[in-house]
C-alpha cells in the first residue's frame, strides 16, 4: 500500500491518499472505519453500482446512484443529492462518499462544500482520469447551460482512496482519457516542483506496453507518480493563483475543441491531447522549444494511439478560446513548453495565433 499526503498549508488542512490494489470488499471495510460512529451518504456511479454493488454492499438507504454522462454533473442532480440528505438527516459532523469517475466526484464534493456550509466528503476514484486527476487536489463543479465547471467551489475532500482494481473494468475509451491526463504530466514534470526525481517521461517509455495492457503493479506505479506530481502542485497553490495552472497544459485548445464538438465527438483526454499537440506547434513557432523536442513529445504521444482529431476553423476556436473561465479581457491563456518537461503560462493576443 501507498499512503501519501496532501498538506495544504495555507490553512493546515492536511489528508490521505490511499493508494491500494486490493478486493473492493476490504475497500469497503476501511472506507466505513474512516466514518465510524458518523452517518453518511455514498453517492455511487450506476456503472460501478452494477459492478461493484453485491461486494460494496452498503445498505441501500445509504446510497444514491447517479446515472453515468457528463450531463448527470447539474444542478438538479445536486439538488436531489441535498434532499436526499436533509432527509436523512445528515449533519455537519457526517459524511458524503463519491464513488466514481470525475463527474461523480465533481458533483459530491460540490454539494458537500455547501451542505450545512459543508460536509465532510470521501473519494474513491474508479477511473484513472479521476485517480490521477480529478479526485486530489479540491475541485468541485457542476456544469451550466453556459459551460462545464462554472459553478464550483475549492473544497478538499477528507481522503482519499485510489484502488487500481476498478481500472480492469473500465473501458477503453475510459481509460484513454485518463491516458491523455497522464502523458500531461510528462510534459510538465519539472515545473510541478515535486522533491523526488520521477521521470514519468522515461517511466512512460518503458512501460507502454505494460500500461496498455493494465498491469496491475505498473498502473499502481504509474498512479502514484501522478499523484505525486498533483500533489507537489496543489500544495504550493491550491487556488489556481499561479502555478496550478500548469495543469491546463493543452486544455486551451482543448477546451475549445470539446465545445466546438458539442461534448459529444471526442473524451476530455482525446482533445487535450490534441491540445498539447498544438502547444508544442505553437512552441515551436514562438520559438520557446527545438523540434527535436516536440518530435520527442509526439513520440511519446504515439506509444498511446489516441485518435486523431482534424484541424477546426481557427478563427472560431479563438472565439471559443476567449470564452474559457482562465482566459483574461482579450488575452488567451496558454501553458506552453518552453524546455524539457518544464512548461509556462503566456498570455496570447488572437492575432498571435492567426
Ligand atoms: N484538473 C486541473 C486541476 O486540478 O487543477
Amino acid at each position: 500500500m501507498t499512503n501519501l499526503s496532501v498538506n495544504i498549508k495555507s490553512n493546515e488542512k492536511s489528508y490521505p491518499i490511499f493508494i491500494e490494489d486490493e478486493d473492493t470488499a476490504l475497500l469497503k471495510e476501511k472506507i466505513l472505519s474512516f466514518v465510524e460512529g458518523r452517518n453518511f451518504l455514498v453517492i455511487i456511479s450506476e456503472k460501478v453500482e452494477k459492478l461493484y454493488g453485491k461486494t460494496l454492499k452498503f445498505p441501500k438507504e445509504n446510497v444514491f446512484i447517479l446515472k453515468d454522462g457528463e450531463k448527470e454533473k447539474n444542478f438538479n442532480n445536486y439538488k436531489k443529492i441535498t434532499e436526499r440528505a436533509l432527509k436523512m438527516k445528515l449533519t455537519r459532523k457526517d459524511a458524503f462518499i463519491a464513488i466514481g469517475g470525475g463527474v461523480v466526484g465533481d458533483l459530491t464534493g460540490f454539494a458537500a462544500s455547501t451542505y450545512m456550509r459543508g460536509i465532510d466528503f470521501i473519494q474513491v476514484p474508479t477511473t484513472l482520469l479521476a485517480c490521477v486527476d480529478s479526485s486530489v487536489g479540491g475541485k468541485t463543479a457542476i456544469d451550466t447551460d453556459y459551460g462545464k465547471n462554472l459553478v464550483g467551489t475549492f473544497y478538499q475532500p477528507k481522503a482519499v482512496f485510489i484502488n487500481p482494481n476498478f481500472l480492469k473494468t473500465l473501458d477503453e475509451r475510459q481509460f484513454k482519457t485518463g491516458l491523455g491526463e497522464v502523458v500531461k504530466y510528462s510534459f510538465i514534470e519539472k515545473s510541478c516542483k515535486c522533491e523526488e526525481d520521477l521521470n514519468l517521461t522515461n517511466f512512460l517509455s518503458e512501460k507502454a506496453e505494460m500500461i496498455v495492457n493494465r498491469d496491475e503493479r505498473v498502473l499502481s506505479k504509474l498512479i502514484e507518480i501522478c499523484v505525486k506530481l498533483k500533489i507537489s502542485v496543489v500544495e504550493k497553490d491550491e487556488k489556481e493563483g499561479g502555478l496550478r495552472r500548469i495543469l491546463n497544459f493543452g486544455h486551451t485548445y482543448g477546451h475549445a475543441i470539446e465545445k466546438i464538438t458539442k461534448y459529444k465527438k471526442y473524451t476530455h483526454g482525446e482533445a487535450i491531447v490534441e491540445g498539447m499537440k498544438f502547444a508544442f506547434n505553437l512552441a515551436v513557432k514562438r520559438n520557446l522549444i527545438d523540434k527535436n523536442y516536440k518530435f520527442l513529445a509526439e513520440d511519446v504521444i504515439k506509444k498511446f494511439n489516441f485518435v486523431d482529431i482534424p484541424e477546426f476553423d481557427m478563427e472560431k476556436m479563438i472565439e471559443l478560446m476567449q470564452m474559457d473561465k482562465k482566459a483574461t479581457f482579450d488575452k488567451i491563456v496558454f501553458i506552453l513548453p518552453t524546455d524539457y518537461s518544464t512548461v509556462e503560462a503566456f498570455e496570447l493576443d488572437s492575432k498571435d495565433l492567426l
